[in-house]
């Protein structure tokens, strides 16, 4: 049946390793074979009518939305504002009709996202939601709903959904640099090219399972875990604290690389595992820099990068999680599997209930 285990200890082991196969399905209902433009079915989108986007979530499905924000600003050179939807509800913000207001959730039945989308109707130009459950309210009450392709989620950490959302935001973000003219040809083609890519890429990230599982390992015995990342790496951290802290109930922080020396590096001495996420980018050497001064206070790092950036940095690390080398604007698509497994196998070796971690809810349909 669609709800069981398939062999794996967890549905959240399971819905980890089916990534390759639902992201491939996303790519596949939006992508179409032959073709290197971006397709909407039975909408009229166009982005070019539209001055701002504004997108609206909460949890993991915000930190999709955060991550989309890089790629509508760099690909489609669109304005973005991005929000957690129990803020924005009450913060009445100011909606034109040349606003696209976005939702994104898994379960299309989170209370303060259905809140946030009442809000913006009849302000906003479109409401447009991406969603996994296409019957759900989210979805119901949308303009355009967009579906993810995850299949059902049943972990109520959120895995296969969010790399999902993240495929097809960066599929919408495609599409409104097309519609925009601020990417030609050769660049859609390459961006889609990346995506098709990317099944393969998942693959080689869950190969590396058993190596971060020895890291998690290590993390198990951790109080507090930082994790480091910027530009597209940076909503990445926030997600693997966040996905670290539902399953094992260990402390977690995601910042970005940046604000390290604004405050929470007074936090790190050796007891401090901090995991920088890091591909070889144009930021890496940045990152980098921000990672020697963590293991200058004995700090602990697990670092997540490609061959190039683990030749480059890895003297006096902890350990290392070798990605499979990846197009910049996938990549954190990529990293969130480490991301995920990181956390997964750290709940595992504590022996958390990692399918239903306490006081936790899989939707949050009340305030
Ligand atoms: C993710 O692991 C969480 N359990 C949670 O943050 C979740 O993403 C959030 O509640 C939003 O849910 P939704 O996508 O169903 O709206």
């Amino acid at each position: 049946t669609r709800t069981d285990k398939g062999g794996h200890k967890h549905f959240m082991a399971k819905e980890i390793a089916e990534q390759p196969v639902v992201v491939a399905e996303a790519i596949r209902s939006y992508l179409p074979t032959g073709g290197d433009r971006v397709v909407l079915p039975d909408t009229d989108l166009d982005f070019s009518k539209l001055d701002r986007l504004t997108m609206v979530a909460c949890g993991t499905a915000f930190y999709a939305c955060l991550t989309a924000k890089y790629w509508f600003e760099q690909l489609a050179r669109m304005p973005v504002e991005v929000d957690i939807a129990s803020e924005f509800r009450y913060r009445e913000p100011p909606i034109t009709d040349r606003t696209l207001a976005l939702f994104v959730s898994q379960s299309g039945e989170t209370a303060d996202t259905l809140a946030a989308l009442r809000y913006c109707e009849g302000k906003a130009d479109k409401i447009v939601s991406v969603v996994n459950v296409p019957e759900s309210s989210i979805a119901r009450e949308s303009d355009v709903a967009l579906p993810i392709h995850a299949g059902v989620e049943i972990g109520v950490a959120s895995t296969k959904a969010f790399t999902c959302q993240l495929s097809v935001l960066l599929m919408l973000a495609l599409k409104a640099a097309a519609d925009r003219g601020t990417l030609d040809d050769d660049a859609l083609a390459d961006h889609a090219a990346a995506l098709r890519g990317l099944p393969t890429l998942l693959n080689a990230a869950l190969d590396q399972e058993e190596a971060i599982r020895k890291s998690a390992q290590r993390l198990s015995e951790a109080r507090d875990v930082l994790f480091l990342g910027r530009g597209l790496m940076y909503p990445l951290a926030l997600e693997g604290a966040l996905k670290l802290k539902e399953i094992s109930y260990i402390h977690a922080e995601g910042y970005a690389s940046g604000e390290l020396k604004h405050g929470p590096i007074a936090l790190i001495d050796k007891h401090m595992p901090v995991v920088v996420m890091a591909p070889r980018d144009a930021v890496f050497d940045k990152t980098v820099s921000n990672m020697q001064e963590v293991m200058a206070r004995k700090g602990k790092v697990i670092l997540v990068s490609d061959d190039d950036g683990i030749a480059d940095a890895k003297d006096g690390v902890w350990s290392t999680i070798r990605m499979p080398h990846a197009h910049g604007s996938v990549a954190p698509i990529l990293y969130s599997v480490p991301a995920q497994l990181l956390a997964y196998h750290t709940a595992v070796a504590k022996g958390t209930d990692v399918d239903q971690p306490r006081n936790l809810a899989k939707s949050v349909t009340v305030e």
